[in-house]
């Protein structure tokens, strides 16, 4: 399981608030005993945090507010210690505007090769006061911004990210370099921000016009000069040749995950084709409703489109640009429900399963006052996007106030924490049986040490009743299988040997009944068993395995 780390938001060690790569370092302990296989960290490098870190000046150091290069090397040090790998966020598509690249191409005139590095154009209109083309920022506003001698450049985020110009062999040869730079340093790969945008068309054409956002993230239909281009692949290849090249060495994986916001399967999966990306997330299950239909639909497609590419499915609900499931949900009990029943079945798929830092808390959405809230998406789209920062408050680690562990007393964190959240905190859900956290403890745990959780297989059972998500899953061989490899193996947790099916039933919105011969091993909440006959109540999910398994 991979899990992201929220790195502001995580753990602050420093006293100022923000969570930093000591506060990671120090909490290790808590993510391996959880369960993690793997963490992906955002962005920690030097950057005036326009967009709290996307907007990088240097991708090849450490912002002072996270702590400094020797910091994440002891990072990566204990996080190898703990077996836990770590993938950094390579953001690619743009820079921050204090960049020097893109300082020197200010300084530049129009037309000189230092503006090549990115994307500036003449506007339009008689005097170029228009922008060149239609885009918008998905920030909200124009996607072009005028410098004082008149040229224009452009910023699909804010203001101070301005896009690098692919194109330009210089952009390419120092992204490689900070690839290198990294995996030299020992990290085990990268979460690819934006991979789905990094060329545009290359006249820069207007976008067909109408409205651009249904607010899924998906874009690429209403703005298709922009997004998911083909020559986008030529440069993932180049990448793949990189990481290949580091794990022919030593034999450990180094793994490229891509941010890709595609709704049309085949597409997507173009992205992982084996000289690709290795993984790419499936945010179609994330933007599902709650409904068995549409979350079997998705798993389908996903599945096939990626299974024709030979790439496995990485399942996430969750991210600090999305509304927290529980909320999204239906919030209050019901949300909290939906989301223990939706991370279970998730972590019954085959594939890769993603969760973002607080869903093993089942955190909702934090209410944060306009006054405080700090996503440039808020401030640029003039209040019409509510901005991201209900999904990115600080965790609670302990105690009953604000700042619940997460930084010193007394200290305010970055986003204000709601008052209310005692409760939640992980010391007090890891001494609760009952608790979310323990809930997915014992999920992971289950899915290293069933070997029916496995393999690749999932199949749909028939005499699932109406409203109801209901699957096996078998061994790799289909057949019966033997323990868990010894290096997945998780001290104290069951060990299994037995027949190869295992069963993942999820009532979605109504209470479900079936027959299923077999052990209860896990469930979301109440259910009623007898060995043969499975009720369960609304938003539940329960994992049946063989009676001797
Ligand atoms: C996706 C990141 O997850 C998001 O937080 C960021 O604002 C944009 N990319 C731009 O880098």
């Amino acid at each position: 399981m991979l899990y992201e780390v929220y790195l502001r938001s995580f753990a602050d060690s420093d006293g100022d608030g923000v969570g930093d790569l000591t506060g990671l370092r120090q909490h290790l302990p808590a993510l391996a005993e959880l369960g993690v296989d793997a963490l992906w960290i955002t962005p920690f490098y030097p950057s005036p945090m326009a967009d709290h870190g996307y907007d990088v000046a240097d991708h090849r150091d450490v912002d002072p507010l996270f702590g400094g290069l020797a910091d994440l090397d002891a990072l990566l040090a204990d996080a190898a210690e703990a077996g836990l790998a770590v993938l950094v966020d390579l953001v690619p598509n743009h820079s921050s505007s204090v960049h020097p690249a893109f300082q020197a191409a200010l300084a530049a005139p129009p037309g000189g090769p230092e503006r090549e590095l990115y994307i500036f154009r003449d506007g339009r209109g008689p005097d170029g006061s228009e922008p060149p083309n239609n885009w918008m920022s998905v920030f909200g506003g124009p996607a072009w911004t005028r410098v004082p001698d008149g040229q224009w450049y452009l910023h699909l985020f804010d203001t101070g990210q301005p896009d690098w110009n692919w194109d330009h062999p210089a952009v390419r040869a120092d992204h490689e370099a900070t690839l290198r730079f990294w995996l030299d340093r020992g990290v085990d790969g990268f979460r690819i921000d934006v991979s789905h945008g990094l060329v545009k068309d290359g006249e820069l054409r207007d976008n067909p016009p109408g409205p651009v956002l249904d607010d899924s993230g998906f874009r690429e239909e209403g703005e298709p000069r922009v997004w998911d281009q083909d020559g986008v692949h030529e440069i993932y290849r180049t990448w793949r040749a990189i990481t290949d090249e580091y794990t022919a060495r030593d034999g450990r994986p180094r793994v490229l995950i891509g941010e890709t916001w595609v709704r049309d399967p085949a597409r997507l999966a173009r992205y992982v084709r084996p000289d690709e990306l290795h993984l790419t997330f499936s945010f179609s299950l994330l933007t599902a409703p709650w409904s068995a239909s549409a979350w079997r639909t998705v798993i389908d497609t996903e599945r096939m489109a990626l299974a024709a590419v030979g790439a496995p499915a990485t399942w996430v609900l969750a991210n600090h640009d999305v509304v927290r499931p529980v909320t999204r949900y239906g919030g209050g009990e019901v949300g909290v429900r939906r989301a223990r029943a939706a991370l279970l079945t998730l972590l019954a798929l085959p594939g890769v399963a993603v969760l973002y830092q607080g869903d093993e808390l089942a955190l909702p959405q934090a209410d944060v006052p306009p006054a405080a809230r700090q996503d440039p998406a808020f401030a640029r789209s003039g209040g019409t996007l509510p901005g991201r920062d209900g999904a990115r408050v600080p965790l609670p680690w302990s105690g009953d106030a604000p700042p619940y562990g997460f930084t010193a007393d007394g200290v305010d964190p970055w986003l204000p924490q709601p008052p209310g959240w005692a409760g939640l905190a992980v010391l007090a859900q890891a001494g609760d049986p009952m608790s979310t956290w323990r809930l997915l403890r014992g999920a992971l745990a289950l899915r290293r040490a069933l070997p029916h959780l496995h393999g690749d297989e999932l199949h749909w059972r028939d005499d699932a009743p109406a409203g109801c998500l209901a699957f096996d899953r078998t061994d790799a061989d289909g057949r019966t299988a033997g323990a868990a490899p010894p290096e997945r193996a998780t001290p104290g947790a069951p060990t299994s040997v037995g027949p190869a099916r295992m069963t993942c039933v999820m009532s979605v919105g109504q209470e479900a009944t079936i027959n299923l011969a077999g052990r209860l091993v896990l469930a979301s909440g109440p259910v009623g068993y007898d060995g043969a006959t499975l009720t369960l109540p609304p938003d539940t999910t329960a994992w049946i395995a063989p009676r001797d398994g």
